[in-house]
């Protein structure tokens, strides 16, 4: 009765990502209401700097209103639906992009398409690059929503870029070439490489070398690079973030073939922490494809008194010169707070310098060296610790034992409350005491059934 699409599965609604959060909504965690519910650490929002946007606000009360000049833009903002939107606020990313970037880039405002955030810009991107059936190469792991924004609708295929923990889970050239081979393998004509940069779940930017691998392999293949950098402004360590399209700069590219095939998605989401604004973009080099994915953003066009407000805020070049560095600051010790935490509780997590999660191993807490046991661990520390963290099969890690863990979506007294309970949970499986007692003596969740429902895709990461 239904279409194709309504009853296929790629969604991934059903994977374990998204089922931690309907466990979540389920028994929330509250200090006062519901101290014994579940932390939510499985999303990567970044609510560190709500206070200086409130107040930024409270300042200008005159924007919050639609006013310019004292007089009122309500009549002209009603009306505004130019798919190509306002001028002045697409002046106003690209000089915020290129300062994230530590101006080394100018960006051109004609290259960049407005999108209902990162989701849809990277499905246009797939809409424009490549065929239903035709591939794309993603390093693994990646992040779990690519499954839907990229193949769903659009019936591209996902071919992953096996990395490894042996090197950090740097992307190589060989491993790039073992996944080119594995498509060729499964019949499926490779149109690009797609990264996240800063990486999602990594949390790592990827260095030179990665970025001039990515560039000449794509040269050598003939295809696209979409760079996902969404997170580009979250960088609180060093080294120092680097685009894509500044390495392609630096070697000077422009006149090169590859030049109209880099293309970037960047979103305000969580730089500056308003993923409900909706506000995405997609910045390229290709005229057809900036002119393509224009006409297609009439399907998520951002409301015209986003723009309006957005603009005005991005404007205030003192602002935003003091909201990226204190939320930077912020996030770095929100990051080491997590770390030692986890470190208490004999965890480690990889070392990183960007984003709003850590990655972390706890291969040695699994009963064996499989995604069963990664899926055992992940439902008891859902169910019995209660945090909702991303199990590593749900990123597509080809290793069995690493985790997501988000800590930039909540108040510093609830992480410490989440590291307290994984302290209690190592130490009750390290000591005498059986782990049926932990059970016992902590509070007695309900397995539902939704963590026996995990979908095929999980349980397969190998493909
Ligand atoms: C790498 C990456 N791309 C895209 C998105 C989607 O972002 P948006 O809220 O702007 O649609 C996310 C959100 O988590 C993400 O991590």
């Amino acid at each position: 009765m239904l279409s194709r699409k309504a009853s296929c599965d790629s969604h991934g609604q059903d994977s374990s990502y998204f089922l931690g959060w309907q466990e979540y909504e389920k028994n929330p965690y509250h200090t006062v209401h519901n101290p014994t519910g579940i932390i939510q650490m499985g999303l990567a929002e970044n609510q560190l700097s709500f206070d200086l946007i409130e107040s930024w606000l409270r300042r200008n009360p005159d924007i919050v209103g639609l006013k310019r000049d004292g007089e009122s833009a309500f009549r002209e903002l009603a009306l505004f639906q130019d798919y190509h939107g306002l001028p002045v606020f697409k002046n106003e990313l690209v000089d915020f992009m290129a300062k994230i970037r530590g101006n080394r880039i100018i960006f051109a405002s004609n290259k960049l398409v407005l999108t209902a955030g990162a989701t849809p810009a990277n499905e246009t991107l797939m809409f424009c690059l490549a065929e239903p059936g035709e591939a794309f190469l993603l390093p693994t792991p990646y992040y779990p929503g690519f499954d839907r924004d990229l193949k769903w609708r659009t019936g591209v295929e996902i071919v992953p870029i096996h990395c490894s923990s042996s090197n950090g889970f740097r992307i190589t050239s060989s491993a790039l070439e073992r996944a080119y081979q594995q498509a060729q393998k499964l019949n499926l004509n490779v149109k690009g490489v797609l990264v996240t940069n800063p990486s999602n779940p990594l949390g790592i930017t990827m260095n030179r070398a990665e970025l001039n691998h990515l560039i000449d392999f794509a040269i050598d293949k003939n295809i696209h690079i979409v760079s996902d950098e969404i997170y580009s402004g979250t960088v609180f360590d060093s080294p120092k973030f680097v685009s894509i399209m500044e390495l392609a700069m630096e070697r000077e590219l422009y006149n090169a073939d590859i030049w109209n095939r880099i293309h970037i998605v960047y979103s305000l989401s969580k730089d500056l922490g308003v993923p409900g604004f909706r506000v995405g973009m997609i910045y390229s080099n290709n005229e057809t494809v900036v002119d393509t994915a224009t006409k297609m953003s009439s399907f998520g066009l951002v409301s015209s008194q986003t723009q309006f407000l957005l603009a005005s805020i991005l404007s205030d070049k003192k602002f935003t010169e003091k909201y990226m560095k204190e939320t930077q600051r912020r996030l770095k010790k929100r990051r080491e707070m997590l770390v030692s935490g986890l470190r208490n509780a004999g965890i480690q997590c990889l070392i990183s310098n960007a984003g709003l999660f850590c990655w972390v191993d706890m291969r040695h807490l699994l009963t064996s060296d499989t995604f069963e046991a990664e899926k055992e661990l992940w439902k008891r520390i859902v169910c019995e610790v209660g945090l909702n963290i991303s199990a590593g099969s749900s990123c597509h890690c080809s290793e069995p034992g690493w985790f997501r863990i988000c800590f930039a979506n909540m108040s510093q007294e609830t992480l410490q409350v989440a590291m307290q309970r994984m302290k209690a949970f190592t130490d009750s499986s390290n000591s005498a005491v059986s782990q049926q007692q932990f059970v016992n003596n902590t509070r007695a969740r309900s397995l539902t059934k939704w963590v026996f429902q995990l979908s095929s895709y999980e349980s397969e990461p190998h493909r």
